[in-house]
């Protein structure tokens, strides 16, 4: 039987929480978006009211949509009112393991036995945050794309000590959000969509770094043979050189395996602040 959702809950007003929340609330979901940061709350609302004009002004909303939708959308920082007779928990917190913990436990202690609890954390998967509650088998992850309000794919993510209704109805929630879901049957660090990016931008910088053809060569073979909307090396501008550096960094330190260190090429543009777009240089130079 299909769950609807009613009433949800995001925590964390971030950059990811709070367009979680907005397509939710167009969705016709009530929403309570919290942060403990009144300051991030008002950017968030503020950020979305921007959003919505746009899309407005381009025809993509009607005015009277938005207008019920910011309506439905209560920003709040007291946990006990995001959480009075929610259906459905979505935690967009920092990416801290123990300070998600320690919010896990709470919310466990205040919502109903049913009510499902989901992280959207890109590397922490949910079994690490499952026992801090007494529902493991209500606890998943639930991973959206940035910027949520225009990215369509969700990836549920279930651990072994989910249930299968827990992934059923989250990926009914997904559906009923206008979103696309699909289901991972295990975990793994990644999850589909980054760990492909990944591998893209792995086999882009060995080619490159072998001299088998140059950055502005290989974004097009990505764009002109397999269609994608933006090449590999343009891509790594646009999120960050130094933000990839960082992630192998991390990657290496974790594992101890060698082949995850920030490669030759990444390491001299990092060195060098060479970050991309935010320094107007990197694999390409911007004006
Ligand atoms: P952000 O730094 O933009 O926002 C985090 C928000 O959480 C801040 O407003 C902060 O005040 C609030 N916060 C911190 N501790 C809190 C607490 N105990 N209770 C309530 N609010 C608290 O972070 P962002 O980028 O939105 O990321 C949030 C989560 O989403 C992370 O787990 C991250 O891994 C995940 N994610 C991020 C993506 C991205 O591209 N930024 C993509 C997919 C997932």
């Amino acid at each position: 039987m299909k769950k609807i959702i009613n009433r949800l809950t995001v925590i964390g007003s971030g950059a990811m929480g709070s367009q979680i929340a907005m397509v939710s609330a167009l969705a016709g979901i009530d929403v309570y978006l919290r942060d403990i940061s009144e300051e991030s709350l008002r950017k968030a609302e503020e950020s979305l009211n921007g959003h919505m004009k746009k899309r407005i002004l381009k025809g993509k909303l009607s005015s009277q949509e938005v207008e019920e939708a910011f309506s439905r959308l209560h920003f709040v920082t007291s946990l006990e009112e995001a959480l009075n007779d929610t259906e459905f928990v979505i935690e967009a917190i920092v990416e801290n393991l123990e300070v998600k913990r320690q919010l896990f436990s709470e919310v466990d202690k205040l919502v109903s036995e049913d009510v499902i609890i989901a992280t959207n954390s890109s590397t922490i998967v949910s079994s690490k945050l499952a026992d801090a509650t007494k529902r493991p088998h209500k606890v998943c992850n639930l991973h959206f794309f940035n910027p949520v309000l225009v990215m369509e794919l969700v990836e549920v993510v279930k651990g072994l000590h989910t249930s299968n209704e827990t992934a059923a109805t989250a990926v009914e929630f997904v559906k009923q959000i206008n979103k696309t879901p699909i289901l991972l049957k295990k975990e793994i660090s990644g999850f589909v969509a980054n760990r492909i990016l990944g591998a893209l931008i792995d086999e882009a910088i060995y080619l490159l770094e072998n001299d088998v053809a140059t950055v502005e060569e290989i974004d097009l073979a990505c764009k002109k043979a397999l269609n994608h909307p933006i090449g590999p090396f343009a891509l790594l501008d646009l999120t960050g050189i130094d933000v990839n550096y960082y992630i192998r960094q991390i990657l290496y330190e974790e594992t101890g395996d060698e082949s995850k260190k920030p490669q030759r090429i990444i390491k001299e543009k990092y060195f060098n602040g060479e970050y991309g777009r935010k320094t107007g240089k990197g694999f390409y130079t911007y004006s």
